[in-house]
């Protein structure tokens, strides 16, 4: 039975006690922390960005996961890895062109990050088939991207399904991972159809019973 990686989304923590909510989803078995970056034109919100990361990135040890829903991956991608985030994930959306996707990869890479790639749930999610050799990670949203506590979209589960089967029959490195409207129905619906990380927000922050969430997610 294969543990699945939580990744809760500080998106949902209360930024008033930010330290405080961190260390509290890591003394409950969360591996990876997710960073959900919005900046107001690629997503209709606007979160927090590399001040913030780079305030958090080293006061705690799990995986930074961040996952920049920003407009010019491009020009941000190094400062961004440069600043804590180990997993960098970008939008195939935000780049003007394959080009440029592989542009972006190739500058994490090169500054010793791990390159991760996200479709939104309009996005056909054959448009990745060419990176998967370069891809550390895919990002599969199962929400409309900006905004944390909403509801599951199961189209999401046909898109899980056909990577798992590409990335196994070719044998590729490649993580898949899921974000949005993630609890523990949607997450046993996600590891049938093969995820590898799960990112929960709403689920997650606030609750008394984080630590139970937390096990029976990586348990789903
Ligand atoms: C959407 C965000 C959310 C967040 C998770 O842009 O990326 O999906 O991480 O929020 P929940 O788990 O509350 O849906
Ligand atoms: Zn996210």
């Amino acid at each position: 039975m294969k543990k699945l990686i939580v990744a809760p989304s500080i998106l949902s923590a209360d930024f008033n006690y930010l330290k405080r909510d961190i260390e509290t989803v890591e003394k409950a078995g969360a591996e990876w922390l997710h960073f959900d970056v919005m900046d107001g034109h690629f997503v209709p919100n606007i979160s927090f960005g590399i001040p913030v990361l780079k305030c958090i990135a080293h006061s705690h040890n799990m995986v930074n996961d961040v996952h920049i829903m920003i407009s010019e991956p491009l020009k941000y991608a190094e400062e961004f890895i440069k600043s804590g985030a180990e997993y960098l994930t970008f939008h195939y959306e935000a780049c003007k062109n394959d080009k440029e996707v592989k542009q972006v990869i190739d500058i994490i890479h090169q500054n010793g990050g791990k390159a991760g790639l996200s479709i939104k749930p309009k996005t056909d999610v054959k448009v990745l088939d060419k990176f998967f050799p370069d891809l550390d990670l895919i990002l599969v949203m199962s929400v409309e991207p900006g905004f944390g506590g909403q509801s599951f979209m199961y189209e999401a589960l046909a898109k899980i399904k056909y990577l798992r089967d590409v990335i196994d029959a070719k044998d590729y490195h490649c993580l898949i991972e899921v974000d949005g409207g993630i609890n523990q129905d949607t997450a046993k619906l996600c590891a049938d159809n093969g995820v590898d990380v799960l990112v929960a927000g709403s689920y997650l922050f606030g609750k008394e019973d984080v630590k139970e969430r937390i096990e029976g997610l990586k348990n789903a």
